[in-house]
């Protein structure tokens, strides 16, 4: 049995493939014992041999052709950390097809094609791991897959972008500008490529369909995630909050319900008491809700280069052992049930609204009798500010239907006493 030594190949040296390479090699003098056999790297893909030639100990391994790795029999484990659909899925299918198991972090490639390569995977019998995936550092689809999988999962949530997390957390803690923050994280190496991706909320959404779809065992992908960035989110915002004893984060959340699977990522207000309200910069965390384990709660870094090479290192070595064992790979796609979507507008949530209207009689009792009209109960009410003819008012909802709040905006827009609404947020709970 075994193999003295596993011949890899890491496609992309950018920040969590420059901590793979790091982590392989602060690991090997264990690697006999832990796994039975020596991880080589024997190719690393690049596009610029030059740039990548200052981060490796022997640059005889980097290449810029993708033949000299997929045509190399020798090579029986590939590591995708270049990112985007294109040309990693071409890459990871034709790796798989080549009889390699393939590790990988890219969400945006596994949360529209994943059932489709783990078919792949499972039909040549080698694997697809993709922990690093979702929630950086934190062991979550691991445990999703395996650990957890007597329950039946009704819920997994949480906040799971590394970078809003951050953004939010400078803004709220130190009254940093949203531009400064952004910087950060990108310089720390915490945000995608391109980070529209974070702060619009794709990046979140795209994790929350790949652990929807293996805690609900029915596929969902990303175009079935409603998304909400942080984009929109101001001081004045973050004041309102901090003044009703809230914090802003950006959420995730899937839910598997009776009248279908809701998956939707924005920001959303919670009790400066929760635990959510304490995870800050780039620390995630996620709940997930079964029905036999009750809940249970994730954390740990949610980005970054040595905490996603955490996780991408624990699939090599888990795809070793395999091939080690012989086990002919045993990731499969698992999601047996075919759950329709729930629609945004038929969520329930309690919402915060800030709105700016005419400075005159009547118009609060005016907005409340709008709101009363499409069924939209008031929780809380209050004119914060005055300002010539203009006024500024915070209603905070009780429990309602999204579609029916729609309504009223809509009314609201018809309406030239309401000037703005400046902002419309969900409230945990
Ligand atoms: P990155 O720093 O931009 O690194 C990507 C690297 O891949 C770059 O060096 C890039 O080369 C290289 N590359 C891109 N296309 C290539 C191609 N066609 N051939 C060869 N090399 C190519 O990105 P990253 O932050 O390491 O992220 C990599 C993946 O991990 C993404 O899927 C991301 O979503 C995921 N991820 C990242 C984190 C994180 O905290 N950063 C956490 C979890 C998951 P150039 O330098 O020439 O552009
Ligand atoms: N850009 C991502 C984040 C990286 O900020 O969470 C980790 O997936």
């Amino acid at each position: 049995m075994g193999k003295d030594v596993i011949n890899v190949a890491l496609l992309g040296l950018g920040t969590v493939g420059t901590g793979v390479y790091k982590v392989m090699k602060q690991q090997e003098p264990e690697m006999p014992e832990k796994l039975n056999t020596v991880l080589k790297i024997k190719k690393i893909l690049v596009r610029n041999l030059e740039k990548a030639a200052k981060k490796v100990e022997d640059t005889s391994v980097l290449t810029n052709d993708w033949k000299e790795i997929v045509q190399d029999e020798s090579i029986d484990i590939v590591i995708e950390v270049m990112g985007g659909l294109e040309p990693a899925g071409t890459y990871i299918k034709e790796a798989l097809l080549a009889g390699k198991s393939v590790v990988t972090a890219n969400k945006d490639l596994i949360a529209v094609r994943g059932g489709e390569l783990l078919d792949t995977a499972q039909e040549n019998h080698v694997d697809l791991m993709f922990e690093a995936s979702v929630a950086g550092g934190i062991p979550i689809i691991g445990p999703l897959k395996d650990s957890l999988s007597a329950n039946y999962i009704s819920e997994v949530m949480g906040i799971v972008n590394g970078t809003t997390n951050f953004i939010l957390s400078k803004m709220t803690e130190e009254g940093m500008d949203y531009y400064q923050a952004l910087t950060a994280a990108t310089q720390l190496g915490y945000a995608e490529a391109d980070p529209t991706a974070d702060v619009e909320g794709y990046d979140a959404g795209r994790k929350i369909a790949i652990m929807a779809s293996i805690a609900f065992h029915s596929r969902v992908t990303f175009e079935d995630v409603y998304t909400e960035g942080i984009t929109q989110i101001t001081a004045k915002d973050i004041a309102y909050a901090r003044e009703l004893g809230w914090v802003i984060k950006l959420l995730g959340v899937a839910k598997n319900t009776a009248e279908g699977v809701e998956a939707r990522v924005h920001p959303m207000l919670i009790p400066k008491e929760h635990p959510l309200a304490t995870v800050s910069g780039s620390y995630n965390a996620v709940f997930v809700h079964g029905d036999a384990v009750d809940d249970v709660m994730f954390y740990g870094r949610g980005a970054g280069e040595m905490p996603t090479a955490s996780a991408v290192m624990g699939d090599v070595f888990a795809a070793a052992k395999n091939i080690v064992n012989r086990s002919g790979g045993f990731t499969r796609c698992g999601c047996y049930k075919k759950l329709p979507i729930k629609k945004i507008d038929d969520i329930i949530s309690r919402y915060f609204l800030r709105m700016e209207v005419e400075n005159k009689p009547g118009v609060l009792a005016t907005v409340a009798s709008v709101l009363g009209n499409n069924s939209v109960s008031i929780a809380q009410v209050s004119q914060t500010s005055k300002q010539g003819d203009s006024a500024e008012i915070v209603v905070v909802t009780d429990h309602v239907r999204e579609c029916h709040l729609k309504d009223a905006l809509l009314t609201f827009q018809k309406m030239s006493m309401v000037k703005s609404v400046s902002a419309l947020i969900r409230v945990y709970g």
